[in-house]
């Protein structure tokens, strides 16, 4: 009798356990996942925490990752979240070195979708794919596409660089590459299109999708691409190296010699190296301190030089900001006097670490371009702090956005939009500010802030089903949706068009054109053109030279 039952248990276990847990066949082997819901109570396949890369531990710390291409027995189990790359702000027990994981999101196995792979932000140090905390499927998953949510190196771990063979960094954007072959090579088994794939980032994701737009590495892994509040179209002053030497100098390392400093390194915990760089964020102002690398592999140029010349992976593109971006970071100073003070009197002194620009030597010059701009020759108080937000802005995320468009569009469609449309959730939901990754709230379930969610009764639904359908539509075609009679003019060679998205949209000429053009003439774009030109020719001379004396 007992064992009767416990037969019988056993019976209704395997049988539940086929229904719920789909299981696909790759290459490698068979991979186990689960079944999700949507608001809307849809069910869709949940194939999370796939290893794409092996392990970057041990003496595979700092370097290009290895592709997984050991088949396994049994089944791959991707019932739940992989682990998140190390970072400040997660639970220890949820983060880990072995982190090169991606997740697949699919209602129909047996389909051949438009593929959303998706690049999350965080600065280069932050965030990751988890689907609770960050990048939570639910809403995208009720239109008609596979979504792909990957994780890839942060920090020094990702992008620390000693500038030879042996750490030439940009890792964090190998890991990015590896994942986009892994959705190639694997997504046909998902349900997935791999000749429709569009990548889409938001913040460092997005900067990260310009950069692939750019790089030679990724050409061909993708089919159109979309960047909201992140380009790396900028000219934004790059120093991975010092920090790297920083961080070697805080962990009593070696500082210069790269295998040394590399052996050294690569045992410190990663406690440690998170634990390090954290010390370095002192004014609450984002930072991008690890960034792309001009490694000559995974980048010959910077981006804007490629962007510039037309040499980029010619796909549609859709980008844009959100009204108020990083305006907000400044009312961090709003009751420390002193600190506005010194930053007046000096600003010169702090321009590149908040600007991250390289103002020149001296900075004074063009520091006083800004503040006149800016302040319009004011002193800097609580009434014009939100001047200052508006050139941490421009300097982080706006500049980029905008000379993205401005040198994409004589190349490819771009469509450029700006989000104007308070709701009731986001980060902040009490300030008076359309900010940085408010957007984002209407395109994923973010649980890690602990907020207010949108469901379907929600009046902020209605905009939720429209930057899903932005982002789903042109992940299917290429050519965002029409609403009712407005059409989505792209810009190209000859216009700037601009979407304005708030409860009704329309289309307009571009945003903040005095404070672009500020920062256009501040910082040009540097031409490769003539300085390779110059590199020529001076090769040339010394072959001749070489050639009179042999
Ligand atoms: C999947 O597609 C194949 C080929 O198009 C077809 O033969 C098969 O019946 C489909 N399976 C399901 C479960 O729809
Ligand atoms: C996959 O995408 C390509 C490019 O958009 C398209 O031509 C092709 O028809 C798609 N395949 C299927 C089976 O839908
Ligand atoms: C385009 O970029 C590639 C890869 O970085 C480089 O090898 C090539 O010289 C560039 N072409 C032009 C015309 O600039
Ligand atoms: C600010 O000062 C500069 C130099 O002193 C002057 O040329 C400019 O007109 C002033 N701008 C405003 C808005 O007062
Ligand atoms: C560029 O956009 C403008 C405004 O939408 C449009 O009138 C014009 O025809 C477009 N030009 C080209 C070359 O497509
Ligand atoms: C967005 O729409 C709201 C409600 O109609 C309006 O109050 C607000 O001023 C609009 N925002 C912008 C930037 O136009």
């Amino acid at each position: 009798m007992m064992f009767k039952i416990t037969l019988g248990i056993l019976f209704l276990g395997l049988v539940s356990a086929q229904l719920n847990n789909p299981i696909v066949k790759t290459p490698l082997g068979k991979i186990r996942g689960t079944i999700l819901k949507t608001e809307k109570d849809r069910e869709f396949y949940a194939f999370r925490g796939i290893k794409y890369a092996e392990a970057p531990i041990g003496d595979k710390r700092f370097k290009a990752p290895i592709a997984v291409t050991k088949p396994w027995n049994g089944e791959y189990d991707a019932t739940k979240d992989g682990y998140m790359c190390p970072q400040v702000g997660p639970s220890e027990d949820i983060m880990s070195e072995d982190c090169l994981i991606v997740n697949v999101y699919t209602t129909n196995l047996n389909a051949s979708k438009p593929v959303i792979v998706y690049i999350h932000g965080g600065s280069d140090k932050d965030g990751g794919s988890h689907s609770v905390r960050e990048a939570g499927p639910e809403y995208l998953m009720e239109s008609e596409i596979v979504l792909v949510s990957l994780n890839y190196r942060l920090n020094a771990l990702g992008f620390l660089t000693t500038r030879t063979a042996e750490a030439p960094g940009n890792f964090g954007f190998l890991d990015q590459v590896m994942a986009l072959k892994w959705v190639r090579d694997n997504i046909g088994h998902f349900g997935g299109n791999s000749s429709s794939v569009t990548i889409f980032g938001f913040s460092a994701g997005g900067m990260a999708v310009t950069l692939h737009v750019a790089s030679p590495l990724s050409r061909g892994l993708f089919h159109r691409a979309i960047a909201m509040s992140g380009s790396a179209v900028n000219e934004q002053a790059i120093d991975n190296l010092h920090w790297t030497r920083k961080l070697a100098h805080e962990t009593s390392c070696p500082m210069f010699n790269p295998e040394d400093l590399l052996s050294c390194l690569r045992k410190v915990p990663w406690q440690t190296i998170v634990e390090v760089c954290k010390r370095w964020d002192l004014y609450g102002f984002a930072d991008m301190k690890w960034n792309y690398e001009v490694d000559g592999h995974f980048l010959d140029f910077r981006p804007s030089q490629y962007f510039a010349r037309g040499n980029f992976s010619h796909v549609p593109i859709l980008t844009g900001l959100s009204r108020d971006e990083f305006n907000f970071m400044s009312l961090g100073l709003e009751n420390k006097p002193g600190h506005l003070n010194d930053i007046d009197m000096n600003l010169e002194k702090y321009s590149r670490e908040f600007f991250m620009h390289d103002f020149g030597d001296p900075a004074e010059k063009k520091v006083e371009q800004l503040k006149t701009f800016y302040f319009k020759n004011q002193t800097m108080s609580k009434a014009n702090l939100d001047r200052f937000g508006e050139a941490l802005s421009d300097s982080f995320i706006n500049h980029g956005v905008h000379r993205l468009v401005d040198l994409a569009r004589k190349f490819v469609p771009v469509y450029y939009y700006r989000f104007d449309y308070k709701g009731s959730v986001g980060e902040f939901p009490s300030i008076d500010s359309i900010g940085h990754g408010v957007d984002q709230f209407y395109i994923f379930k973010i649980g890690k802030f602990g907020g207010k969610l949108i469901n379907p009764q929600d009046k902020d639904w209605v905009m939720l089903e429209k930057m899903v359908g932005i982002l789903s539509t042109f992940a299917q075609t290429g050519v965002p949706p029409e609403f009712g009679s407005l059409k989505w003019q792209p810009s190209n060679k000859t216009n700037i068009n601009t979407l304005y998205i708030n409860e009704t949209f329309k289309m307009d000429s571009r945003p903040y054109p005095e404070r672009f053009q500020l920062w256009d003439t501040l910082f040009p774009v540097e031409n490769i053109g003539s300085r390779s030109s110059i590199c020529l020719t001076i090769i040339l001379i010394a072959v001749a030279v070489l050639n009179v004396f042999i």
